[in-house]
């Protein structure tokens, strides 16, 4: 197992996304752990990320300052090369000259992190406003750049490696077989990390906790409640119960799917609570999208929990928790403030007194999609494209109504179409289409229309944190144009949002 400290970089998941590609385990925590509680993790090497503060700073945050004399090799990233140098004694000060973008390493010792890396000079990005004067006592140069002397430096007799520069992002063309270095060469971990392993594991782990009680699901279907319920049922059977509330919200034919893939494909036992009047009524009038979600949330968890206490022996709730939304609540930056109000679901174990099984906590997205397909899940839902617990409702802006949901579905279909036919549907993080409540004059043949308007909305993202608008050809918008205000009832117009996020963001409510 690798520790990943985090000083609270923006790059922190990467260094864990890319430890994880190399099929070895890895688990980021606060810098603040407590010795005793890495030693009892045992991890097989160390690695510290970079941060935004400087390690002479009087507040810096500083690590127990025996993580280096664990007999675990450790890596300094950034910032994290600067602890290690504060800790050894060496001398970190600001430099002259921020250094920021590419860089060419030039590799002065190739025997460990740098071994059989090529071309020389390395191409390398550069992202601090700090520098390394003076080694500390026992270390020794390994590469330097035109602006850094000391741009990776090293104690290799106790394997402690610092590097100025962020192996971990893509930036730096070859820094995954730095990292690979680390963990092969120098903590000499095996690469035993496989989505294959991860489910005997896991439905072993979950079959010891379970024994005879009963498991409960919400099935959205999307991809991670899907695949937490193909992983659980593989493990127990008809232990699980999955609920899929249909709230009214989804787009045109996905409840059906749901269904028909559950029951049909999975074999799932299944109960389908079709609660769309409920909803419909609750967010009648109501213009509010903080409402809207509140209403939205209070009813799901009503109906769950209707729907739940009809079964007997239910003792836990299997939830699709990701390791972004675990690491967002403890990590250094503390909870993230983009947490909507979408996850006040999370009242609703307390509530029924129920115990949490969440076997993707470990996992990135797409290492969750993995899994999905390691467990046969059809590539349609594993790749699908992210879609909003309130659904619909916060893509019809003001007042919801059935007529409204109608109109919006209509073209929603015709975006998804579209997208999926230029082939562009993996590539987009999402596209789907917005419901202005508001009229604009046009003309149809020879009569006036006054009508709504339809925003298409096409983002690329990485992560949903941030966002930019898909730049999608002329002949596609066009087509989308024409079939929408041609095909959907109640549209004559049709804009494209060219906001990237932020400041905007990706919904519209
Ligand atoms: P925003 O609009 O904040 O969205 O840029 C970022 C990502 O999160 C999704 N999203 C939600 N998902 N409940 C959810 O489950 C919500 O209330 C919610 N709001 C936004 C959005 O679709 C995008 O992928």
């Amino acid at each position: 197992m690798i520790l990943i400290l985090d000083f609270g970089s923006q790059y922190t998941q990467l260094i864990a996304r890319r430890v994880r590609e190399a099929h070895v385990y890895c688990e980021i925590h606060p810098y603040l752990l407590s010795l005793d509680r890495i030693r009892a993790m045992k991890p097989e090497g160390i690695i510290l990320s970079g941060g935004p503060a400087s390690v002479y700073q009087e507040d810096a945050p500083l690590p127990d300052r025996n993580v280096t004399r664990l007999g675990c090799p450790v890596l300094g990233i950034c910032y994290g090369m600067g602890v290690l140098n504060l800790f050894e004694g060496g001398k970190v000060a600001r430099a002259q000259r921020r250094e920021y973008g590419p860089a060419d390493l030039t590799i002065d010792d190739d025997t460990d992190l740098f071994a059989g890396l090529e071309p020389r000079p390395m191409r390398v990005w550069m992202s601090h406003a700090d520098k390394m004067e003076a080694l500390p006592p026992g270390w020794s140069v390994v590469a330097h750049s035109e602006n850094s002397p000391i741009a990776a430096c090293a104690d290799s007799s106790r394997c402690l490696f610092g590097v100025q520069f962020h192996p971990e992002v893509v930036h730096t063309p070859h820094g995954r077989e730095v990292l690979e270095n680390f963990l092969f060469r120098i903590c000499r971990v095996r690469a035993d990390w496989t989505m294959e392993g991860f489910v005997e594991r896991e439905t072993a782990a979950i079959r010891a906790r379970v024994g005879n009680s009963r498991v409960v699901c919400g099935l959205s279907g999307g991809v991670d409640s899907t695949v937490v319920a193909a992983l659980i049922h593989k493990a127990i059977g008809d232990q699980l119960t999955c609920i899929f509330v249909d709230n009214g919200l989804l787009r045109r034919g996905e409840a059906e799917q749901v269904v028909s893939l559950c029951r049909d494909r999975f074999h799932f036992d299944l109960r389908h609570v079709d609660a769309s009047k409920r909803f419909l009524q609750r967010l009648a009038g109501v213009d509010d999208p903080e409402k809207k979600r509140r209403i939205i949330g209070v009813s799901f968890i009503e109906v769950f929990e209707e729907e739940a206490t009809k079964l007997t022996d239910v003792r836990f709730l299997a939830q699709g928790t990701l390791y972004p939304d675990v690491i967002e609540s403890i990590s250094f930056k503390g909870p993230s403030a983009t947490i909507k109000s979408h996850h006040n679901v999370g009242g609703l174990p307390e509530r029924m007194r129920l115990e949490l099984i969440e076997p993707l906590r470990e996992l990135f997205k797409d290492e969750a999609r993995q899994l999905g397909e390691v467990l046969g899940v059809p590539h349609e839902i594993v790749h699908r494209q992210p879609f909003p617990g309130p659904g619909l409702a916060i893509r019809v802006l003001g007042p919801v109504s059935a007529e409204a949901l109608e109109t919006l579905r209509s073209a929603d279909i015709i975006v998804d179409e579209e997208i999926r036919a230029a082939g562009l549907y993996e590539q987009v993080w999402q596209a789907f289409g917005v419901l202005l409540p508001v009229r604009s004059v046009g003309v149809m043949g020879d009569e006036r229309t006054y009508e709504n308007a339809l925003v298409v909305r096409a983002v690329t993202s990485i992560d949903g944190m941030t966002a930019d608008w898909a730049r999608l050809p002329h002949e596609l918008l066009a087509r989308l144009s024409s079939r929408i205000i041609n095909e959907v009832q109640g549209v004559n117009r049709v804009v494209y949002d060219i906001s990237s996020k932020p400041p905007a963001t990706i919904e519209w409510e």
